[in-house]
């Protein structure tokens, strides 16, 4: 059942090409220039008026949430506040009958989302999910949402119900900017376009599994490691620390790249590997400076550049080349070699992958 690959976690790292596609199909129409949520299209003015969205998840689910705050900001203008369940179900959160709460859950089950939602319920606001499986609990007591159709998930980490899920956010984001007249028919071209050719694209990126073994037989046995990134590239470093932590069990922290001054820095040394996202973008020379101040200290870099780049690849250690998209999808090709990385340090390190020590596939405990 895991289709020729030796573990479930390279074959749904595998799937997401697909897995994309079907997040999209009959959501998406680039010939005729629509995007459409079936499952929210009750909610679309309610969210398109709405004047604040939180968004509540756990763990990689979180992530997404973070790259959704990008989306939904810069498409929709709306104010998006991020929460990590456990902390907002706690907190005595100011909660309005006019906020709308959006879910993300893989599996649907997670304690902590399951409370935080039942809260926001209470107090009146809307709540929404976006859970990867069909009749789960967080589906079932939402009052919409849209599924990821990702298919079962069965590694404890979580790969291709996080680009899944990044995608939902962007038909969403992109269906409610449409409707509150925030995103322009160009760029609502252009961005819908480059959603429909991401599958092909991250398919390119896991032609390159062979080079992503290569480093990863390099840093095997680090002991720690930082992912740093910007802007919507920040939650991808996250996203990549928590992959490398919970399958490989080597210490690893995601920093936005510029907060590295503030305390970071002071880690590093010639056994340090730094992984970095500098894909071209707005933050790009800024990117380059953080990965001088790296290679100043004898750090390593592994960076992940746009296909083309000729600054970075001439100073880091190690590169990876991924191919240019509209900026608000990056996320949804950088995050594949960082999957691809943790996914190789780990089976070199001889660690259980699909089922890393003390963690369970969903947690169903507050
Ligand atoms: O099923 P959920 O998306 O609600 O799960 C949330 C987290 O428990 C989950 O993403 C966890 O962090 C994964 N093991 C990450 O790979």
């Amino acid at each position: 059942e895991k289709g020729g690959y030796e573990h479930f976690m390279l074959k749904e790292i595998h799937e997401q090409p697909r897995s994309i596609k079907d997040c999209f199909r009959g959501r998406l129409n680039v010939d005729e220039g629509w995007v459409k949520l079936g499952g929210i299209k009750d909610y679309e003015t309610k969210l398109a008026n709405a004047k604040r969205i939180i968004m509540i998840a756990c763990g990689t689910s979180w992530h997404a949430a973070l790259v959704g705050e990008y989306l939904f900001e810069d498409l929709t203008r709306i104010p998006v506040e991020v929460e990590y369940a456990s902390e907002f179900r706690y907190r005595n959160p100011i909660i309005n009958e006019d906020d709308i709460v959006i879910a993300i859950s893989q599996s649907g089950e997670t304690a902590d989302t399951m409370a935080a939602l039942n809260l926001a319920k209470s107090k009146g606001a809307t709540i929404l999910g976006i859970c990867n499986v069909v009749g789960s609990s967080i589906s079932r007591i939402t009052d919409a949402g849209s599924y990821t159709h990702a298919g079962p998930e069965i590694g404890v980490a979580s790969t291709k119900a996080f680009t899944a899920q990044v995608t939902v956010l962007t038909l969403m984001a992109l269906a409610i900017a449409r409707k509150k007249g925030t995103l322009d028919d160009s760029r609502f071209r252009r961005i819908i376009t480059e959603l429909e050719l991401i599958p092909n694209k991250v398919a390119k990126i896991l032609e390159k599994a062979p080079k992503i073994e290569e480093i990863a037989a390099v840093y095997k046995d680090a002991t720690n490691a930082l992912y740093l990134g910007r802007g919507n590239s920040f939650p991808v470093a996250l996203e990549g620390a928590l992959k490398l932590k919970e399958i490989s069990y080597i210490h690893a922290e995601g920093y936005p790249a510029a907060e590295m001054k503030h305390g970071p820095i002071a880690l590093i040394d010639e056994e340090m590997p730094v992984f970095v996202i500098a894909t071209k973008g707005p933050s790009y020379e800024k990117v380059v400076s953080n990965i001088q101040e790296v290679k100043a200290r004898k750090g390593k870099i592994i960076a992940v550049i746009t296909e083309g780049d000729t600054q970075v690849k001439a100073i880091a250690d190690h590169y990876i080349e991924i191919p240019d998209t509209d900026e608000n999808l990056t996320p949804l090709l950088t995050t594949i070699p960082f999957q691809l990385i943790s996914y190789y340090v780990a089976v070199m390190r001889g660690a259980n992958v699909d089922q890393p020590r003390n963690l369970a596939k969903s947690v169903t405990v507050e």
